[in-house]
């Protein structure tokens, strides 16, 4: 028994192909992306104090990077987790309050976008943008716990990949659109 976990452990640690199965989870792909975005938005609050102007070409293109994010998770991590269960259980809750939680980041950015950025209440609304995204990464994480459950290593691996490829067509549709 002692040899079994010994060998389990200097496997996991030397072979380079189970380091990039672990990297290939839907969960850690975007929680990293979670990271930059909370960084993203602080770093577009600070310099806003002393260029709006330049604030606001770094919130475009956070913007971007969070709409196909969002929208990638709705064409392949959602999906998936609602096929796995019914209306009503707390899964379902959980995703389709994902759903509405993008849905209002999405409407506050397009009143933003209407909004010059030396006009003071950019800043106002960028705040209002900032808690309800931060909220929504941070529930996400949490609800993160109970979602890995309900796939299995190929699963998450393939609903990996399908995401980046969703969100890379994500970019280039919005970047294209500009
Ligand atoms: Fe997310
Ligand atoms: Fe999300």
């Amino acid at each position: 028994m002692k040899t079994l976990t010994h060998s389990k452990t200097s496997r996991s640690k030397t072979n380079p192909s189970r380091h990039v199965a672990v990297s290939r989870s839907i969960f850690t792909e975007i929680k990293k992306e979670h990271a930059e975005f909370r960084k993203a938005m602080k770093r577009i609050t600070r310099v806003y104090e002393r260029d709006p102007e330049t604030a606001k070409i770094a919130y475009l293109d956070f913007q971007i990077r969070l709409r196909a994010h969002a929208d990638a998770e709705e064409a392949t991590l959602y999906p998936y987790l609602l096929e796995k269960t019914v209306v009503g259980t707390k899964l379902d809750d959980q995703v389709r309050e994902g759903v509405e939680e993008h849905h209002l980041g999405n409407l506050l950015a397009n009143e933003l976008d209407q909004i010059s950025p030396g006009d003071p209440k950019w800043k106002a609304k960028f705040r209002v943008l900032t808690e309800s995204v931060e909220h929504h990464l941070d529930e996400e994480e949490d609800y993160f716990k109970r979602w890995r459950r309900f796939l299995s290593p190929s699963e998450d691996r393939l609903v990996h990949d399908r995401f980046l490829a969703a969100r890379e067509s994500n970019r280039k549709r919005a970047l294209m659109a500009h």
